[in-house]
């Protein structure tokens, strides 16, 4: 998810039984260009594994320049999108406009395909339009090009998030294709992840927004139902400030981190000011601060919890210091 998949949102759904996780969408012309910061999206840290880095873009062949550096970086897969709805990227042909240009979107992924030796997976909507069913109709023709497994979030792009995913195009699609098909929209529980594989076939169900601030939802979904403490969701958003100042650099990441205070301290979990009272906070210390004070236990787990953590990330690329934000 762009501006939430971060390598802490990444490794924290890992630790909490995500089987794969994914980057943000990187812009291929960034990478072509040698852009710092999409090269930044290319960390990769060692207990990522297994990753799949997304790449959008609409030119064949700087699609499969920017699969190459992704493969180089270490990703365990490349996913394609044909996905995103917002204007800046479809204005550009790139994103779910390619759904209705099946054969630039085909030649995208034979592309890819031909320029890596992982296994390339294709992300889309349902189509541009509402009640649109051409998921269905460039699905087969993606798989034919070299997609290895496709990714359906079956809302149209116009929709954006509104209305409910029909996972009935879903198991429509799972039976056209003989590939294995992900099941993308609306999955927030163990009852609903299940609903959806017996109705649909799919091989995996990807969790999206339920997991933002609530890692406990994927453990949940794995089948372990427990309501953490505040303790628990304190020291976790701690690491998580901690992971993401690291990786983006304080000033960054102070704005990125605003939209997390909300999704981790609601549901009941703290009182609704604190959550406003964090945001006003000029310094990410003064949060830490402030979190430990209203949750004093929250310091043991967090030790625990960095104990825990692999010892040094595992670069595997050669990138200029500065893209580290001094990690
Ligand atoms: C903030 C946000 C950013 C997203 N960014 C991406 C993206 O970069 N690439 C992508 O394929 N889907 C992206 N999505 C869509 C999600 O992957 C997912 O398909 C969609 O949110 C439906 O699943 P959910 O109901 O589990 O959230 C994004 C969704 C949100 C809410």
């Amino acid at each position: 998810m762009a501006g939430v998949s971060v390598q802490a949102f990444r490794r924290q759904g890992r630790r909490f039984g995500a089987g794969l996780v994914c980057s943000e969408m990187v812009s291929c012309a960034g990478l072509s260009h040698g852009n710092e910061r999409t090269l930044g999206y290319l960390r990769i840290a060692a207990d990522e594994h297994p990753l799949a880095v997304q790449i959008f873009g609409s030119e064949p062949e700087v699609m499969a320049e920017a699969a190459r550096m992704v493969e180089d970086a270490g990703a365990d897969l490349v996913d394609i999108n044909f996905g995103c709805p917002v204007r800046k990227v479809t204005k550009t042909g790139a994103g779910a406009t390619l759904l209705d240009e099946p054969d630039r979107a085909c030649r995208i992924v034979a592309a890819v395909a031909e320029a890596v030796d992982v296994p390339i997976s294709v992300k889309m909507r349902r189509g541009l339009e509402k009640c649109s069913r051409q998921c269905l109709a460039i699905g087969p023709k993606l798989v034919e090009a070299g997609a290895a497994t496709l990714t359906l979030h079956p809302r149209s792009a116009r929709q954006m998030y509104t209305g409910e995913a029909d996972h009935s195009l879903t198991a429509e699609l799972v039976e056209l294709v003989d590939v294995p098909v992900v099941a993308s929209g609306d999955i927030v529980s163990l009852a609903k992840a299940q609903s959806v594989l017996a109705t649909t076939g799919a091989e995996a169900v990807m969790v999206g927004r339920a997991a933002q601030g609530n890692p406990w939802a994927l453990r949940q979904i794995m089948g372990v139902d427990e309501e953490p403490s505040r303790e628990e969701v304190a020291a976790e958003l701690i690491l998580f400030i901690r992971e993401t100042a690291r990786e983006l650099g304080e000033h960054r990441a102070t704005g990125f981190l605003k939209k997390f205070y909300g999704w981790y301290l609601g549901r009941g979990r703290f009182p609704r000011p604190f959550k406003q009272e964090l945001t006003q906070l000029a310094s990410l210390a003064e949060v830490e601060q402030r979190l430990l004070a209203a949750a004093p236990g929250a310091r043991f787990v967090l030790e625990r919890l960095e104990d825990d953590l692999p010892q040094g990330d595992e670069i595997l690329l050669d990138l200029p210091i500065s893209v580290y934000g001094g990690g």
